[in-house]
């Protein structure tokens, strides 16, 4: 199959494209920046184009040079608090919501499969139960998740066969993530603090890739949650997790996310529940702790 992949330059988008070229497909990557990342640029079956998701014209001409059999988008504004200036937000709501609608647009009248990647932010994080991926008790606490949402509003608007998979707490060997973040800040420290009341799964952009890939070449349309097994932790166990994983002996001071002071609001409870995965044929993902052992073998010193 000819996929489009949006987003190659970033985590995600290249864990996505480098899955799909280990499964033998064509792959079109398109990110903002003029190159793709070198990981992917000389693997057989891969092409890259520049392009902007706030411009209109260079999303259709990425589109109709790829012309393909289906798109995985998973570009996107991701900077949560700089959504919330004000100065930023016609340009958030055009990446995020504008260029979705275009793209799905663009997939209907080329009988295009299109799979969204949406976030945990499209909730607000009340209460403790996991979210089921059908739950539509949407209430998102920032712009990125209000824009996340009407991205996949526009999705279902538009396509009536669709996939929306929505991902949390993800870290890879593609680009800045948390368990990055901690570990640069233990550098020389004895003591860290980390929110403890944020609970979610993290999970491996490598392992939530192949099922990314194993849904888009399905015909199980709809929505779906994707996180690692292993139940869910909250940002201090996390961290304490990455720092007895590396080998690092630092002591995780547990805050709430209330003494945080940042721009945008983030929700305390993004636990999901990924049993529709199952029902649908799809293979749990292997263990966080798991992944994030893999994931500090297999990472690039910085
Ligand atoms: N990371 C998480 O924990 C998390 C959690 C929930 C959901 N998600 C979702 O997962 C998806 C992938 O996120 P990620 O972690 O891979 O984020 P990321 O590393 O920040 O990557 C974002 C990608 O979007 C591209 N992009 C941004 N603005 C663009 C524009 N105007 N035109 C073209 N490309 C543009 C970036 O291109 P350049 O790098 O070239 O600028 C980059 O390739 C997103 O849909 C995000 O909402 C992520």
């Amino acid at each position: 199959m000819r996929y489009l992949v949006t987003g190659v330059t970033g985590q995600l988008g290249a864990e996505v494209a480098a899955e799909l070229l280990s499964r033998k497909e064509t792959v079109f990557g398109c990110g903002r920046k003029q190159e793709a990342p070198r990981e992917l640029a000389d693997r057989p079956g891969f092409s890259y184009r520049s392009f902007d998701l706030a411009d209109e014209v260079s999303l259709k001409t990425a589109f109709v040079a790829a012309l393909p059999d289906a798109v995985i988008h998973c570009a996107s504004w991701t900077a949560v608090d700089e959504a919330e200036k004000e100065e930023n937000r016609e340009k958030v709501t055009q990446i995020n919501v504008d260029s979705t609608r275009l793209l799905a647009g663009l997939c209907a009248a080329h009988g295009a499969k299109l799979l969204y990647i949406s976030t945990d932010y499209v909730f607000g994080g009340e209460g403790e139960n996991p979210y089921d991926a059908d739950c539509e008790d949407f209430n998102p606490l920032n712009v990125y998740g209000a824009t996340k949402l009407e991205g996949e509003k526009a999705v279902r608007e538009t396509l009536s066969e669709h996939f929306v998979v929505r991902v949390s707490w993800t870290f890879g060997k593609y680009g800045d993530n948390f368990v990055e973040k901690m570990l640069r800040v233990a550098r020389g420290r004895q003591e860290v603090s980390v929110v403890d009341d944020q609970f979610g799964t993290p999970t491996y952009t490598s392992d939530a890739a192949r099922t990314i890939c194993d849904i888009a070449e399905s015909s199980e349309y709809g929505t779906y949650n994707l996180a690692a097994s292993g139940g869910f932790v909250s940002r201090a166990g996390f961290a304490r997790e990455i720092f007895r994983a590396a080998g690092i002996d630092v002591k995780v001071m547990p805050v709430r996310t209330a003494d945080f002071k940042s721009l945008a609001k983030r929700p305390l409870n993004s636990r999901f529940d990924c049993s529709k995965l199952g029902r649908h044929g799809f293979s749990a993902l292997p263990d966080w702790k798991d992944g994030l052992a893999r994931y500090l073998a297999e990472r690039k010193e910085p």
